[in-house]
């Protein structure tokens, strides 16, 4: 049904496509697989009108098609859910998913009430329910990635892009989308999917492409490979296991936050937790289970009824995470876009952001050599793909924009960080190197925090292990009973039990 052949695209002088093919067929579930910045989402660009190749060629149904613009591709029944959201935050989900696109009535008056049913219709097929009235800003991520879907949904398209769809989604929310797949698929709709989560390609594509450094490297079918060779195809070596060694922490490492009572509402669940030197305490459980919001208290940028805290023995109350910093704890935010970066900044800014003082020379110049010289090594130790540091974070690959944010406290010099989902959107490879760093920085007598809905993320990293459910703590595990199914025990039933 679809066929890319030999497409190629330059920004300046960087070729990032180098004649790329691909071909779909109507009725499957095809899998574009590639680490970050191997040029997936530019493809999909490409394939909907919005980025113009430099060459190659498009076809639907053996018909060349040359898309001026994306809603020339809606037209043919290209429907793309792009990775970083198109929503307009100030509207509700009826008037997201009927932009431009609005139905009139003879007299050209807007068909409310029909354009309502429909996005109700279409939210209902997806299994999910969500207020039409309300701006979708006040959505969370997840239910706004299903607009997102739904939107797609409502252009009757042929052909699907979904591009890392599953990044915020929580596993039940995963399977529910996996069903609309399905039926989609039933209905011949042809869909190309992006995700870095392996394990979701061999649940739901029947072929894959892979895609590296912008050159195709093949296309096979789910049932011809396995994971290992998958990777190897990605990202050009055999990786070994991904998680660093958890060295034998001493039992009486000094406790550098002691959180002795924090209650995010009046006659909500208390959480207790001691964050020790050397260690990476793992924050599990559901989604909107007040993991974010327990750490965004300890850092007074979120009210609670309670927070009383110790930082190196002392009692501590933060006003506003300005004060937190300044105690050495650094924050990666789960929403890198809206809250880790200035997207519109260079690399360089977004490394030296809240550190400029390293960089003043009296009170008047800037140390612009030292600056740059900082950023590079810091942009060395994580892996980001880019030109070099003045490049502009918003035309970086999403897995490099996180490497940025990453980047940044690298170069800051914290004792203590604060990772809200470190690896969404982010490829096996650089995740490796992302655990690599955090056991690194733990190695160095700092201590992490990380939050976490991957099990096997969580399972793999943390010495000690906090589950939450309903907005507190109500178990921690250490040691052994560090293992998926505890975990998910204490998250779903409560149990509450402390370790010693
Ligand atoms: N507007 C742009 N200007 C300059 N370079 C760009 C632009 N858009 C993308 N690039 C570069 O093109 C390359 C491919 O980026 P792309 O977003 O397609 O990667 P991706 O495979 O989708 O990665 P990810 O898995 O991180 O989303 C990257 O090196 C990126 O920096
Ligand atoms: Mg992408």
């Amino acid at each position: 049904m679809l066929q890319l052949s030999g497409i190629k695209k330059n920004f300046g002088n960087i070729q990032v496509l180098h004649g790329v093919d691909l071909d779909v067929r109507a009725g499957e579930v095809h899998a574009l697989l590639g680490e970050n910045g191997a040029g997936k989402s530019t493809l999909m660009k490409i394939l909907c009108g919005i980025l113009k190749p430099d060459a190659g060629e498009i076809r639907i149904d053996g018909r060349p098609c040359h898309f001026a613009s994306y809603r020339q591709a809606i037209e043919q029944g290209v429907g793309v859910v792009f990775q970083e959201f198109s929503l307009v935050p100030y509207l509700n989900a009826v008037d997201n998913m009927f932009l431009a696109r609005e139905q009139r009535n003879g007299l050209g008056l807007l068909k409310r009430t029909a354009m309502r049913e429909r996005a109700a219709a279409i939210l209902g097929q997806l299994g999910v329910e969500i207020a039409l009235e309300v701006p979708v800003r006040q959505l969370s991520v997840a239910q706004q990635q299903f607009v997102e879907i739904a939107k797609a949904l409502a252009l009757n398209a042929r052909l699907l892009v979904l591009d890392e769809p599953t990044a915020t989604l929580t596993p039940a929310e995963v399977e529910h989308l996996f069903k609309v797949m399905r039926s989609l698929r039933e209905q011949g709709v042809a869909i190309i999917f992006i995700s870095h989560h392996l394990e979701e390609i061999f649940e739901i594509c029947d072929r894959i492409t892979v895609l590296r450094d912008g050159d195709r490297i093949g296309c096979c079918e789910v049932a011809e490979v396995d994971y290992a060779r998958l990777v190897e195809m990605m990202v050009g070596r055999r990786l070994e296991n991904c998680f660093p060694p958890k060295p034998a922490l001493p039992g009486d490492a000094d406790p550098v936050i002691e959180v002795e009572e924090l209650q995010l509402a009046r006659g909500g669940p208390v959480s207790r937790f001691e964050l020790r030197a050397g260690e990476i305490l793992g924050f599990a459980g559901l989604v909107g289970s007040g993991r974010t919001e327990t750490v965004l208290a300890m850092l007074g940028a979120h009210p609670a009824a309670c927070c009383k805290l110790r930082m190196n023995g002392v009692p501590m109350r933060f006003a506003n995470p300005a004060e937190a910093l300044q105690a050495g704890i650094g924050l990666l935010p789960e929403s890198r876009k809206e809250q880790g970066l200035i997207t519109g900044f260079s690399i360089l800014h977004n490394v030296s952001l809240n550190n400029y003082g390293k960089y003043l020379l009296g009170r008047l110049f800037v140390d612009r050599a030292r600056e740059d010289e900082d950023t590079r090594l810091a942009m060395q130790r994580v892996r980001v793909k880019a030109q070099g540091p003045h490049t502009r974070v918003d035309t970086l690959s999403g897995g490099n924009q996180q490497k940025v944010v990453i980047a940044r406290w690298i170069n800051h010099a914290m004792k203590v960080l604060i990772f809200d989902e470190p690896t969404r959107g982010i490829d096996v490879g650089a995740k490796a190197d992302i655990y690599q760093l955090m056991r690194q920085f733990a190695a160095q007598g700092h201590s992490i925090i990380m939050i976490s809905s991957e099990l096997p993320e969580v399972v793999g990293m943390s010495d000690r292990v906090c589950v939450f459910r309903a907005g507190g703590i109500v178990a921690t595990v250490e040691g052994a009973a560090v293992t998926s199914e505890d975990i998910m025990t204490h998250a779903t039933t409560g149990r509450t039990r402390h370790a010693a």
